[in-house]
Parts: structure tokens; sequence; C-alpha cells
């Protein structure tokens, strides 16, 4: 089995064809061979070039609002009666969500490789807001990918797309959610790559965006581990870090600081999306054995039929729904290093009703999912263990959804 490296980020754990274990790669048209070893060369030199870093933690820093908080959840804790659980609301960051690190750190490189345009994809539409925050603060042209379906359940940020600047493109193919949006910003971006930079929503799509995402949301665990140790003293003997899991962005980001920790101390436990629990399709390929397939560029364990096409999937949370997951988790999945599960639509509802009914938190359904796990598991452990939830995103963007299933919106 292969192992992960100690000496080294995980993100450059890949082989020379970006390759991490079975995972990754670049399977992407001869048109983009340039525009992306471009784009490796710039970013391989900008992450050395300590300018670069002093402005991207200016960024973070002062127009961001880290470090986010770290805070224990006394009420739920003491509720649900065993280990402690405790957040980083990550979404008090600037706009509301983790993807703030993406898109800043996309629109900086975008701005050093003379770009005036910039695209996205969204499927929650905080990759998209985000962007577009980015792109207006530097003075970047931004359109979103957004598939037809998601433009619909989430409104709010569409609002904040539209009255940022950018244009919405409407996607009405296959399921009409994030895996199509993915799909028509990349080709959007084969005719426009001369004069336009991608900025890949999650740790998805070729090497270089894995890479450059989980370069860019890792700032989430460098905060975490300094919040923790000041705390704690050290890291506890005992933790355990949930995140929800869609393409995989926010739980890397959360867990990479870490990384080289046994994971008998500190346990990485990923949620996905498990759908309604009535129906079969769920948005969980690392929990329901997935074989692995192409998609967006790159090697991963997806859901797909038995001639290859791509499965839709169905989640009450637009950030989940989709039927891949970055290299990175699969690798983490291989390697044993992170255990994965899923939550129903009715689990995570239902911890969304839990956490706001006892503590001044509103996640979005994407981390309920994660709470939901946190809220099954807290009861059977001992007190002294510490179980950390990422409460990487805001509900105000699911207002209407929460409406429409629990009658009402807090
Ligand atoms: C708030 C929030 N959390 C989680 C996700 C899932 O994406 P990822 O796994 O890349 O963090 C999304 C995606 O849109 C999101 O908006």
């Amino acid at each position: 089995m292969i192992k992960i490296k100690k000496d080294k980020l995980l993100i450059d754990q890949h082989d020379k064809n970006g390759f991490w274990g079975k995972f990754g790669g670049n399977f992407i048209p001869e048109t983009l061979k340039k525009p992306v070893e471009d784009l490796t060369i710039l970013f391989e030199k900008l992450r050395k070039d300590k300018k670069f870093i002093k402005e991207r933690d200016y960024y973070f820093q002062n127009w961001v609002g880290a470090p986010t908080p770290f805070v224990k959840l006394e009420n739920l804790t003491d509720h649900l009666g065993g280990a402690q659980i405790w957040t980083k609301i990550v979404s008090e960051a600037k706009g509301g969500a983790h993807k703030i690190y993406n898109a800043t750190v996309h629109c900086l490189i975008a701005k050093r490789a003379g770009k005036k345009y910039i695209v996205g994809d969204t499927g929650a539409g905080y990759a998209g807001k985000m962007l577009s925050m980015a792109a207006k603060k530097f003075g970047l042209k931004c359109k979103i990918f957004m598939g037809a379906k998601d433009i619909k359940r989430q409104k709010p940020n569409c609002d904040a797309i539209r009255a940022n600047g950018a244009e919405i493109i409407p996607v009405y193919t296959g399921s009409q959610t994030l895996v199509d949006a993915v799909s028509e910003c990349m080709r959007y971006w084969v005719s426009n790559c001369l004069t336009t930079a991608m900025c890949v929503g999650s740790t998805v799509g070729p090497n270089i965006f894995v890479k450059i995402c989980g370069w860019s949301t890792s700032q989430i665990s460098r905060e975490l581990m300094l919040q923790i140790k000041e705390e704690f003293g050290e890291v506890p003997k005992k933790l355990k870090l949930i995140n929800c899991v869609g393409g995989g962005s926010s739980s890397f980001g959360f867990w990479n600081e870490f990384m080289h920790y046994n994971k008998k101390q500190v346990e990485f436990i990923g949620v996905e999306a498990g759908g309604p629990k009535k129906s079969k399709r769920h948005a969980a390929p690392l929990t329901y054995g997935s074989k692995i397939g192409i998609l967006h560029g790159a090697a991963q364990y997806v859901n797909q039929n038995r001639d290859g096409q791509i499965e839709e999937t169905e989640s009450i949370s637009a950030g989940l729904d989709y039927p891949g997951v970055s290299p990175l988790h699969c690798f983490l999945k291989d390697t044993n290093r992170a255990r994965y599960t899923a939550a129903s639509d009715e689990e995570a509802l239902n911890a969304y009703q839990l956490v706001t009914g006892f503590e001044n938190l509103n996640p979005s359904l994407e981390p309920s999912h994660a709470f939901a796990e946190a809220i099954k598991i807290a009861p059977k452990l001992s007190r002294d263990i510490i179980i950390c939830v990422n409460s990487c995103g805001d509900a105000i963007k699911d207002r209407d959804i929460l409406k429409q299933r629990l009658g009402k919106y807090k």
C-alpha cells in the first residue's frame, strides 16, 4: 500500500504525471496542455515567492478576516453528554464560506499572469459568490457557470454574484447541477484560455487545480493548529476533525496541517451526502464504494453506471451534490488515513435543527451533514475526547429550502 510521506505536503506527493497513487492526473485536451503548463510554472514560482506569500497573507487577514473563530459548543456538548464538541466557524470568513481562500488566490495568480477575465463554476453558489467578490476586488471581469437547478435553490448567493457585477451562465445540460457547471466552465476555458483564467471551485480538476485549491484552503488548518495549541497547550491525545465532503476542499483545508499526526491521535472523518433516505441516488462515492473513473480531467472514485457513464446524484445540499470527489480524498481513503461516511438529507436537517436550537450558529446544509456525524458519535465517547466540526458555510443561502422542508427559517 502507498504511504503518505511525512516530509512533504500531500499536494506535492504526486508522480510526474500528476497522480496521487491511482488518482488525479491531467486528462485534458491538447489545447489546454500549454495553459495548464503555464499555470503550473507560475504557481510553483509564486508559492516560493516571499512577496506573493506576504500579499496572500495580507488579503487573508485584512480582507477575508482570518483567523475565523474556534469555539466550544457547550450547550450541544451538555445535551449530548459525551465528547466535547467544538467548531471552527469558517462561515465567518468574508462572504460566508471557505471558498473565499481559493477564489482570492486564483485572482492573485490571474493578476500576475496578466489576465483580464476569470471564470468559475459553482454549486451552492458560494464558490461563485466568492469568485465574483475577489474578481471585483482585484479588477477582473467574471463569469460564473451554474446549473439551472442550483440557480433556483440557491437564490441569495445568485443575487450576491450579480450584485458583484459578475454574469451567471445558466447550465441546462445533464442534472443541471455542479457536475454540469464544472464541465461547461472547462469547455468555455478551452476556447478562451489565452485571455481568461479559470478557477475550479474545489480540490477537483486537472492536477494543478487540485493543488492550488488545496494550498489555498489549508489556511483553515494553519489557523486551527494555532488555536488548538493555544486552547489545550498541545494537540489533544484524541482529536476528531469532522468535515463534510463534496469536491473536498473544505475538508482537505481543515485537515492538512494535521496530516502527519497518527490517526489514533487525530482522526479525520469525512461526511458525504447520502441523499434522501428513500432514494438510491447519493453523492457519496467514497462511502458507497464507487469505481474509479475519469471526471473533470482527473481519475477518482465516481458514481457511474455499467457503461462508465456518470450517474446523477441527489442531495438536499447543492454543495455536496456531486458524483465525484477530489483525488486527494481518494488517496486518503486508500491509504486509510481518513474515514468516510454519509449523512442523509433527513439526518442533515435534524442536525441543523439541533445545532441551531442549542447554539448561536447557523451552519448551512453542507456542514449540517458533518454535524449529523458528530451528533451520532459524541454520546458514545468520553468527555476528554475533542470533536471539532468545520462549520464551513452559513445557512442564509439555504433559506428557501429550510422554509420548505421545516416550515420556517430560524
Ligand atoms: C458551504 C459549503 N460547504 C461545503 C461545500 C462542499 O465543497 P467542498 O467539499 O469542496 O468543500 C460547499 C460547496 O459548494 C459549500 O458551499
